[in-house]
């Protein structure tokens, strides 16, 4: 039996660009009920929903489309 209080937390950090970054290998539970596992140091889980490897962050984020208005301002 294992005892959390005694555990260090899962370190998490959401980040202003895109990923949540959680420490340590987790195991992700989808919508659907399928499981993915990753076992890095640190993983990169996508928050924007435009990953093609969804759960995991890959950069996709970083593809930013101009909202109008920043059109405008040229
Ligand atoms: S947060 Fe990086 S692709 Fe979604």
């Amino acid at each position: 039996m294992s005892d959390h209080r005694l555990s260090d937390p899962t370190h998490v950090v959401l980040t202003d660009e895109g990923p949540a970054l959680v420490s340590g290998p987790v195991e992700i539970e989808l919508p659907d009920g399928g499981r993915v596992r990753s076992d890095r140091p640190v993983t990169a889980l996508c928050l924007c929903r435009r990953s093609r490897r969804w759960p995991i962050c890959d950069t996709s984020h970083r593809t930013r489309v101009r909202e109008p208005a920043e059109e405008d301002d040229r």
